[in-house]
């Protein structure tokens, strides 16, 4: 087993954003994890990741529990599960391939950091993602220049410089335009299926997740109320995860989930 996820739990307080998550992952996939706002699923990438500590549970990456790692264990395991987030996180006034090398800081001395030195080998390592990703002709450019989705690929290819096993994507195209948002997802999906690297993606839209993911988990109040292939994502299940409120059940007797989704989105944006 790759990953096992056993009984994740995280408290503030009174509060429990996450609740006892389990689930197991037996090889490389793109997975999805959709939800309304305040499910958990920032809070679960969170955990996995170590920017957050659980309150409880387990997560066992090829046998080896991650949750208790420290020090030089703890760094390298955060540098095997790169983050992606919606805002991007790049430096904007720096130029682009200096964000992208910021991707090797982990294992870089401070005072090369401090200077910025890099070996020649991580630039050309860098300007090869770049050109991957579509963008090699920015790398000299601020990154504050760049549309949304090119600064996405700019932080995909911060992650990659980082050769992670697994990359965790939270929301990364909520802020961008369906074009650009297409384009993101799918060079998450070539990163995949080229790589063979795990993508768990946290998305608010369901359309995004049966396009893109082998595997859909859905929560609700902090729990796993959802596990299963896109097609198995009725309308049904649909309304589990996002509930069934007047507007979503209005929605729900179209029988359409891009119905459903689109009554979500809009209550989002309202
Ligand atoms: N640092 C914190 N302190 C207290 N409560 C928190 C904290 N972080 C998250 N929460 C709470 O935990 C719950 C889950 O939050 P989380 O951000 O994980 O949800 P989410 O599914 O990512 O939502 P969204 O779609 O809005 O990003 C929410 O009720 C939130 O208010
Ligand atoms: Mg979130």
């Amino acid at each position: 087993m790759l990953l096992q996820v056993q009984a994740v739990t995280k408290t503030f307080g009174q509060k429990t954003a996450v609740d006892k998550v389990s689930f197991e992952i037996a090889r490389p996939a793109m997975i999805g994890i959709i939800g309304r706002s305040g499910a958990g699923k920032s809070t679960f990438l969170r955990m996995l990741n170590r920017l957050t500590d659980a309150t409880g549970g387990a997560v066992l990456f090829e046998g080896r529990d991650v949750l208790g790692l420290r020090g030089g264990e703890l760094r390298a395991w955060q540098s095997q599960c790169a983050m992606i987030f919606q805002q991007f996180n790049l430096v904007p006034r720096m130029d682009v391939t200096s964000n992208v090398l910021h991707g090797t800081l982990n294992r870089r001395s401070t005072l090369s950091t401090l200077f910025n030195i890099y070996p020649e080998a991580d630039i050309l390592k860098a300007v090869e993602i770049l050109d991957r990703l579509g963008i090699a002709e920015q790398a000299p450019k601020r990154a504050e220049a760049l549309s949304g989705g090119q600064q996405q690929r700019v932080a995909i290819a911060r992650a990659l410089m980082q050769d992670p096993k697994i990359i965790l994507a939270d929301e990364p195209i909520a802020s961008l335009d369906p074009m650009n948002a297409q384009i993101v997802m799918d060079a998450l999906r070539r990163i995949h299926e080229e790589d063979g690297r795990m993508v768990i993606a946290n998305l608010h839209t369901l359309d995004t997740a049966r396009r893109y993911c082998d595997r859909v988990i859905g929560m609700r109040g902090g729990r796993i109320v959802f596990d299963g292939s896109p097609d198995q994502l009725t309308t049904g299940a649909a309304r589990d995860i996002y509930g069934a409120d007047a507007s979503f059940s209005e929605a729900a007797t179209s029988t359409s989930i891009e119905a459903l989704d689109e009554t979500y989105a809009r209550e989002m944006l309202a």
